[in-house]
């Protein structure tokens, strides 16, 4: 009997695990949970003998890979796939997947969430400003950056995007302005909504000469990656740009810094949680389930990730 397991340090809402056995146990599978734990030693000895694993943002490492002697497929239910050491993967002959799309909403409703905070001063009663009229600049315009541009044109907002990879025309359908450079992408938006993937091209890619061409009121929002941040760049910003605002999903390294020195200027989830919802835990975590039984039972890799 093949064996799954779900290792989630972050686990998902109950009703998505239940759909999750649900997928698991009717294909005659059997079905294992890890949540919350500890250390990466418990997830090292959860995939020794399981067949398939399903994570989230948890660290699937070489060492990680190499422990599942049986290990055929790994699905991360969500988008980004940083956390997969890719080569390791192929070189064991496991294939790695992704499910792009099945929490974008989740996450685009959470820039908005941050977005309004931080207008209104955050919540404190003083006065703030709307975001009615102003621009957002979209950076990647992926799955994410979609509902994004959907929940910003609801809001009345101007909406630019930069994406090489999306046609110009693509973006227009939607309402969408493209824009052809990404200097002229941050130099015309007041808000910029990171959606690009962490990978070596763009770890620390995001820095003082970007953010000191947006306009004034700028505010940065990242459901990225926090890698995707030059943190030093960061720290000058602010430090030159009293009118600049950090918003973002999980704690950059220098919080203290700036928790420090910029108080009311700033938002960080504690835990990234831009995808932690019932409904983005259902379709991500069911999808995953599903690619995991269409693998085995009809060889389809329609979401691998990796050569
Ligand atoms: C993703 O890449 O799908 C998001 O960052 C969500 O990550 P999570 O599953 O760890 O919440």
């Amino acid at each position: 009997m093949k064996k799954v397991l779900v290792a989630t340090d972050k686990p998902f809402a109950k009703v998505a695990v239940d759909g999750i056995r649900e997928i698991v146990e009717k294909a005659g599978y059997e079905l294992r949970l890890l949540e919350k734990y500890t250390s990466q030693d418990d997830l090292i000895k959860a995939v020794e003998d399981v067949d398939a694993m399903i994570i989230r943002s948890d660290i699937a490492s070489r060492e990680v890979i190499e422990a599942g002697k049986n290990l055929k497929i790994v699905v991360r239910a969500g988008a980004g796939y940083d956390n997969i050491d890719l080569a390791a993967a192929t070189e064991k002959g496991v294939v790695a997947m992704n499910t792009p799309g099945q929490n974008s909403n989740a996450v685009a409703e959470l820039v908005f969430g941050m977005m309004v905070y931080s207008a209104r001063a955050n919540f404190s009663g003083a006065s703030g400003t709307e975001l009615r009229g102003k621009n957002i600049g979209i950076h990647a315009y992926g799955n994410v950056g979609k509902y994004v541009a959907l929940i910003a044109k609801g809001f009345g907002m101007d909406v630019f995007a930069f994406d090489p990879f999306v046609s110009a025309e693509a973006m227009e359908k939607d309402g969408v302005k493209p824009v052809d450079t990404i200097e002229k992408l941050y130099s015309g938006c007041q808000y910029i909504s990171l959606h690009i993937p962490a990978n070596a091209q763009t770890k620390k890619s995001i820095g003082e000469n970007l953010l000191s061409l947006m306009p004034k009121g700028a505010t940065l929002v990242n459901t990225a990656r926090k890698e995707v941040i030059d943190e030093d760049g960061l720290l000058k910003v602010f430090e030159n740009r009293p009118d600049f605002k950090y918003l973002s999903d999980i704690e950059p390294d220098n919080k203290a810094e700036i928790a420090e020195k910029y108080s009311g200027r700033y938002f960080f989830t504690p835990k990234k949680m831009g995808a932690q919802t019932s409904e983005a835990n259902i379709n991500a975590g069911l999808a995953a389930a599903r690619q995991i039984v269409d693998f085995f039972e009809k060889g389809i890799t329609t979401f691998k990730v990796n050569k």
